[in-house]
C-alpha cells in the first residue's frame, strides 16, 4: 500500500470510530449522508455552483457529484450509491474511480430517486446530515434530520484533522501558492484587479466554483474593504498596493492565503513588513494548550506596537488596546479553524456534547474560541487597515488625540494590509503551511 493510500484507510478509520460514537450518543444505527442537491434558481431554469455536503467529502474526495448517498453502519463497510446520471445535456460522472474505491461498496444509479432502494429501510433509525431539499420518498419520508447529539459529536471532531487531512491541506497550500506568486507577477506587470483574478485562476487551474472562496484582488483603496469581492476592469492610475486573499481547494479541502504588496519601497512596504514580522511571531504561538481568543487579544497588543511604531498611533499599545483604538484598525478576527471548509465548524464547541465558548467581550467577529490542540489547522490573518467608517467614528471619539490623523491621510491611500497563513498545530512547534509552499516555490 503506498503512504497515501494508507494515510486515507487510517483516516476513514478514525471517521468509523467518530461515526460509531456520534450514532451511540444520538441513539441511531445508521449515517446516513447525501452528497447535496442542485439547487435552482427563482422564477429559472439556471443552477446555483453545486456546492458538496462536508460531511460527505468528509469521506470521500468527490466534490462534483450531487445526488449521491453514503451510508455508514457500524461493523460493516460503507456503502457508497453512486449517482451516474443517463444525461446526453451534461458531463456525466466518471465511473468511480481511485484510491477510495475500495473502501466502500458501491453501487451505481441512473436517476436521484433510484437512491431510495439503497437506504437503510427505516428511516427512523438514521441519523441523515443534509439540506432538506435532499430529502427522497413519498412526502420526503427520507428527510434529513441533522441530530444535535450526532452534530455535536461529528462538528467538534471536525478541528482534529488525521495526517490524511494534513497532506491534503498542504496539496491545497501549494496549489494556492503557486497561484499567489502568478498573480504577483501580473500586478507588477500592471494588470487590473480583474486580469490579476484571472491569471490567479490560471495559475491555479481552478475555476471560481472550484475556489474554496471568492477571490479578494484589491488594488489601492479597496484594501479597505475587508471582502472586497468586485474586479475592476481596469487599473487605477496610479498604482500603489496589492491585498490578494485567494485560496485554492484540493480533494474538497480548502487553503485560505493573503498576502499584501507595495508597489514601490518606502512607508506602505515598511508597514507591511512590520505586520509580516508581528504575523510570523503570532504564528508561532500556534501551540497545543494555547487559548486562541489569546491569541486574538495578543495580535491586538502587537499591532497596536506596529501602529505606534508607524506613528500612526501616539498612545501605548496597551493603551490603545483597553480604549478600542486598535479596533479601529484590526476589526476582524485572528482567524478560524480551517478544513473542509473555509470557515471551519465547531469553531465555538465547548465539548463534544455541544455548548459554546463565547466570545472575548467586544470582539464579535472572531471565529474560532477553542484551546489549541494537536491536529488543529487554524489560519492566523492579522491586519491593519484604514477603513472610512471606523475611522470617522474614531476620529468623532474622545479617543480621536490618541491617533496622528497625518499619518492616517499619508496611508489611506493604500487601503490596508493582511498577511494570512495556515498553520498546523502539532504536538511540538507549529507547521506553516504556507510558509513552506512559498519557501519551496
Ligand atoms: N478569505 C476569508 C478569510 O480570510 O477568512
Ligand atoms: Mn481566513
Ligand atoms: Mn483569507
Amino acid at each position: 500500500m503506498s503512504t497515501a493510500s494508507s494515510l486515507y484507510a487510517d483516516h476513514l478509520a478514525t471517521l468509523h470510530e467518530r461515526a460509531a460514537t456520534a450514532l451511540e450518543r444520538g441513539g441511531f444505527d445508521h449515517l446516513v449522508v447525501p452528497s447535496g442537491t442542485p439547487h435552482v434558481q427563482v422564477f429559472d431554469d439556471r443552477e446555483y455552483p453545486y456546492a458538496a455536503n462536508p460531511q460527505f467529502k468528509h469521506w470521500l474526495p468527490l466534490t462534483r457529484h450531487p445526488g449521491c448517498w453514503l451510508v455508514v453502519t457500524p461493523g460493516q463497510r460503507p456503502r457508497l450509491v453512486y449517482l451516474q446520471p443517463r444525461d446526453y445535456w451534461h458531463v456525466v460522472p466518471q465511473a468511480p474511480e481511485g484510491e477510495w474505491v475500495e473502501h466502500f461498496d458501491i453501487v451505481v444509479i441512473r436517476r436521484p430517486d433510484e437512491a431510495l432502494k439503497h437506504l437503510p429501510r427505516n428511516a427512523g433509525r438514521c441519523a441523515i446530515l443534509g439540506e432538506p431539499q435532499s430529502a427522497l420518498g413519498r412526502y420526503g419520508a427520507f428527510r434529513p434530520n441533522n441530530p444535535g447529539p450526532v452534530l455535536d459529536y461529528l462538528d467538534y471532531h471536525r478541528a482534529y484533522k488525521t495526517p490524511y487531512e494534513i497532506e491534503m491541506l498542504r496539496e491545497a497550500t501549494r496549489r494556492g501558492v503557486r497561484a499567489h506568486r502568478s498573480a504577483e507577477r501580473a500586478f507588477r506587470a500592471g494588470a487590473s484587479e480583474f486580469g490579476i483574478h484571472l491569471a490567479y485562476c490560471q495559475a491555479a487551474g481552478q475555476d471560481t466554483d472550484e475556489l474554496p472562496y471568492a477571490n479578494i484582488v484589491a488594488l489601492n483603496e479597496h484594501a479597505a474593504v475587508l471582502h472586497y469581492t468586485e474586479f475592476d476592469r481596469l487599473p487605477p492610475r496610479p498604482v500603489r498596493s496589492f491585498l490578494l486573499d485567494a485560496g485554492a481547494s484540493h480533494a474538497g479541502y480548502a487553503c485560505d492565503i493573503t498576502r499584501t504588496h507595495a508597489q514601490e519601497p518606502g512607508e506602505f512596504q515598511a508597514l507591511i513588513d512590520a505586520v509580516d514580522a508581528a504575523q510570523q511571531r503570532m504564528c508561532d504561538q500556534v501551540r497545543a494548550g494555547t487559548d486562541y481568543r489569546q491569541l486574538h487579544l495578543d495580535a491586538h497588543l502587537a499591532l497596536a506596537g506596529v501602529l505606534r511604531e508607524a506613528g500612526l498611533v501616539k498612545v501605548s499599545p496597551e493603551e490603545a488596546v483597553a480604549t478600542g483604538v486598535s479596533r479601529a484598525f484590526f476589526p476582524h478576527g485572528i482567524g478560524h479553524g480551517l478544513g473542509l471548509q473555509v470557515h471551519d465548524v465547531g469553531g465555538f464547541a465547548a465539548s463534544d456534547r455541544g455548548g459554546t465558548i463565547p466570545r472575548p467581550d467586544g470582539h464579535p467577529y472572531l471565529r474560532l474560541t477553542r484551546v489549541l490542540e494537536p491536529g488543529f489547522v487554524v489560519t492566523i490573518e492579522p491586519g491593519i487597515y484604514f477603513i472610512d467608517m471606523l475611522l470617522e467614528e474614531l476620529r468623532a471619539s474622545p479617543q480621536a488625540g490618541a491617533v496622528d490623523w497625518d499619518r492616517v491621510e499619508a496611508l489611506r491611500p493604500y487601503g490596508g494590509i493582511r498577511i494570512e497563513d495556515n498553520v498546523v498545530c502539532t504536538g511540538g512547534d507549529p507547521l506553516n503551511l504556507t510558509r513552506e509552499a512559498f519557501a519551496a516555490a
